[in-house]
């Protein structure tokens, strides 16, 4: 039996129930996280935290009534409860801005907000990771909000469908000429030995893989800059790798049927992966 949380309450999945008014349901209104938990610990809380108490301000969702969504405790109870405390398992954390009747503005000061959440077992795509995968281009046909985590996520169910019927892992988004990131992932490239991602804007999400990748990359005096690539330079680019929360660091090495680099995954994107693979297994 799967036990999650709503509203303060821990409880078989089953009996979770949510109004057909809630906002999230009907207008797409709230936010959401995605953690990785290996061994029973929480990988990054602090910034998932800090990127949900950001989403809430973002989205004028009262933060009062969304305490419980903040709180690590939530996440480790879930994990205990549903015997995933070995093993590597994620966390889905939801909060909406509650149930009211259908009207787009704002329900009346003090309507409870929903806070959901549940915990999965889960297992990364280790052939995947090493042989690379595919991906496909796509225009980014999302709003201009793109650093806020909402549930509101057509424009990644359409990309990856998309993706999926081409046969590939991802897809990544252009707008303007530009390459941003991917459908649910971040994007980053080595051009002519220099690590290449887009800059933090409202047009990506602030990953959290994402900011380790910089971290890590500054740590192992890899060359980087946060400046864009433009998408007639993408196909002749030396490396590209993809990287989020269930991701890791995932090398693409096939664009629209075209070969990136060697083919195979490039040297500076196995070497994050490995650093990467360090601090989620690793402890530190
Ligand atoms: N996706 N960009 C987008 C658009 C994303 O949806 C995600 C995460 C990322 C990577 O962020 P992080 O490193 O914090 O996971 C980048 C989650 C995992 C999802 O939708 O399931």
């Amino acid at each position: 039996m799967t036990t999650v949380y709503l509203n303060g309450h821990y409880l078989p999945k089953a009996d979770a129930k949510l109004s057909v008014d809630d906002r999230g349901f009907v207008f797409g209104d709230g936010i959401y996280e995605v953690v990785r938990v290996i061994e029973g610990r929480v990988f990054a809380w602090d910034a998932h935290a800090a990127r949900m108490a950001d989403g809430l301000e973002g989205l004028r969702i009262s933060r009062a009534g969304a305490e419980s969504a903040l709180l690590r405790g939530v996440c480790e109870r879930l994990v205990a409860e549903n015997g995933l405390g070995t093993g590597e398992a994620t966390v889905y954390l939801q909060v909406t801005r509650g149930a009211a009747p259908r009207v787009h503005h704002f329900p009346a000061t003090g309507t409870p907000t929903t806070v959901f959440a549940s915990a999965s077992a889960f297992k990364p795509n280790m052939a995947m990771r090493t042989d690379g995968a595919k991906g496909i281009t796509l225009a980014d046909i999302r709003w201009s909000r793109c650093d806020l985590k909402t549930v509101n996520l057509l424009g990644a169910v359409l990309a990856r469908q998309a993706a999926q019927e081409a046969g590939a892992y991802e897809a990544i988004f252009h707008r303007d000429g530009m390459v941003t990131e991917g459908a649910a992932t971040n994007a980053f490239m080595v051009v002519g030995g220099v690590l290449r991602t887009f800059p933090l804007s409202h047009y990506i999400l602030p990953g959290i893989t994402r900011a380790e990748i910089v971290e890590l990359a500054r740590g192992l005096g890899i060359p980087l800059e946060e400046r864009p690539v433009a998408l007639r330079d993408l196909h002749a680019v030396d490396e590209l790798f993809v990287c989020g929360t269930t991701t890791d660091v995932q090398a693409i090495v096939e664009l629209d049927g075209r070969r990136i680099g060697s083919g195979t995954p490039g040297p500076v994107t196995v070497r994050l992966r490995e650093a990467l693979a360090k601090r989620l297994y690793g402890g530190s």
